[in-house]
């Protein structure tokens, strides 16, 4: 509605006679009209006037009340449109109805009869808007008190609601899951509602670095334990003290620093590199790996002491695939979070490319899905997000046969993902920088699995 309350009609005929008496009677009966001559000219200004009633002739040169109806809903799907139609676009015009139209006035009308039209679609108008305010506010505060993972589907809710069970109590949990299942989502949940919420959340990814450096990082170092230990340096598992700390990637840790994570485990105790004395800790653990830990053991990758010692509660968090359910809500999650970053209205995804989206195998998961929409929403300019801006392997379809003729074999996990990174390193051209981006793991991350799948850099 205008700043004044006084609700704005487009009003477009092509005859000025007709415009001319609409406006008289509209602007007395407390309505703002906007006068169009053409139909094409009034598709250029509903845009830029946001109407907050359409009041259209059906025959009109050029463009039509029909065209005009279907371009205002593209762009404002509540606004009400009322058309005009003489006898011989009676037809045209009971159809329109069927499609969207709100009303169609037989010409010629009586002005009774016009307003009593008018006032209903300001009334629905009104209603609209309020409904929406309403439904965007409650949104919203869904997401900001919303500390839950977005997801509603069976298997999700299973996941979380366990979350919530473990996190007020000490226990070490190991989340396990594929690539982008949202396990630091779920680590970062667990430490919101643990009784250390007010203390440090911190987190490494065992996988980014060399041993040497990560068990520094760990456990601190001692001045002059190793060229560069300039000073003393505490590590993470202190530095974390009255928190929570998150080891992601567990399974990339060698077997040296697997024993040594064990022995803190067991004794709640650090001995810094080049250290004597062992500094005791007050720290929750979560743990998290992409691997199947059990098959790591049986290979003799990981110890079983470890396992058994981290996997005090485990949390299996489902691939995207296996809780399709939950896509629409992640969509419009994805959608509404970009909407208030970019301080932009929220934009919606057309019901073909939601079909697309819904159906697509998402190997890389949640994050693969909010990549996609991220990419896509900064290549719509308009309201609605077509199946065009979708990246070409979600449309093509190509990955999902991919991995269901793998899956007849009843391939391991990781067979599927070796799979499908080098499928899409050989969709990017061999560059694996932008592989990485697509993968939505970092560069170093798919080095060390392209060295463990034995392919040369
Ligand atoms: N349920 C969810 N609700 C909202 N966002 C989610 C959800 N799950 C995952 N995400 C988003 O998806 C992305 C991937 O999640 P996260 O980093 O937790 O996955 P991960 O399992 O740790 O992945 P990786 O194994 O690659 O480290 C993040 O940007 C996260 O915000
Ligand atoms: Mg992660």
């Amino acid at each position: 509605m205008s700043g004044d309350g006084k609700p704005t009609v487009l009003v477009i005929d092509d005859e000025t006679g007709i415009l001319e008496s609409l406006r008289i009677l509209l602007k007395n009966e407390g309505f703002t009209p906007v006068l169009a001559s053409g139909g094409k000219q009034a598709v250029e200004q509903i845009a830029e006037l946001r109407p907050d009633i359409i009041l259209s002739d059906v025959r009109m040169p050029s463009v039509s009340g029909v065209q005009v109806l279907s371009a205002a809903r593209a762009q404002d799907p509540d606004v009400p449109v009322i058309l005009m139609t003489a006898q011989a676009t009676l037809q045209s015009a009971m159809q329109a109805v069927n499609e969207g139209a709100f009303y169609y006035i037989q010409k010629p009308f009586r002005n009774d009869e016009m307003l009593a039209i008018l006032h209903r679609a300001a009334e629905h108008r009104r209603l609209r808007v309020e409904n929406k305010s309403l439904r965007q506010e409650i949104t919203r505060r869904e997401r900001t008190a919303g500390t839950r993972p977005v997801g509603s589907s069976k298997a999700w809710v299973g996941v979380v609601q366990l979350a919530e069970t473990v996190a007020p109590t000490e226990s070490t949990v190991l989340i396990q899951g594929e690539s982008g299942t949202g396990k630091e989502v779920i680590a970062r949940y667990i430490h919101q509602l643990s009784l250390r919420t007010d203390g440090p959340f911190l987190s490494i990814n065992c996988g980014a670095l060399p041993e040497s450096l990560l068990e520094s990082e760990l456990f601190g170092h001692v001045k002059g334990s190793f060229t560069g230990a300039v000073k003393d340096k505490s590590g993470l598992f202190t530095a974390a003290a009255g928190g929570t700390f998150f080891l992601d990637e567990i399974g990339e840790t060698t077997p040296a620093t697997q024993v040594k994570l064990l022995r803190v485990l067991q004794h709640r105790e650090v001995i810094p590199v080049g250290a004597t004395e062992a500094i005791p800790i007050d720290t929750r653990l979560v743990a998290a790996t992409n691997r199947d830990l059990e098959e790591a053991i049986k290979q003799g990758g990981f110890r079983s002491d470890l396992f058994y010692r981290l996997n005090v509660i485990a949390l299996h968090l489902p691939p995207l695939r296996e809780r399709r359910d939950d896509i629409p809500l992640l969509i419009d999650w994805f959608l509404h979070r970009a909407a208030e970053t970019r301080n932009e209205p929220v934009k919606q995804v057309s019901p073909a490319a939601l079909e697309l989206l819904q159906s697509f195998a998402w190997p890389g998961n949640v994050r693969e899905l909010e990549n996609a929409l991220e990419r896509a929403v900064i290549l719509t300019s308009g309201p609605v997000i077509d199946v065009a801006v979708l990246p070409e392997r979600i449309t093509q379809r190509r990955a999902e046969p991919l991995i269901t003729e793998q899956a007849r074999t009843n391939p391991t996990l990781e067979a599927i993902e070796r799979a499908y990174i080098l499928w899409v390193l050989q969709s990017e051209g061999g560059n694996k920088t932008r592989a990485a981006d697509v993968l939505g793991i970092d560069p170093s991350t798919l080095y060390r699995k392209l060295s463990r799948f034995g392919v040369e850099a």
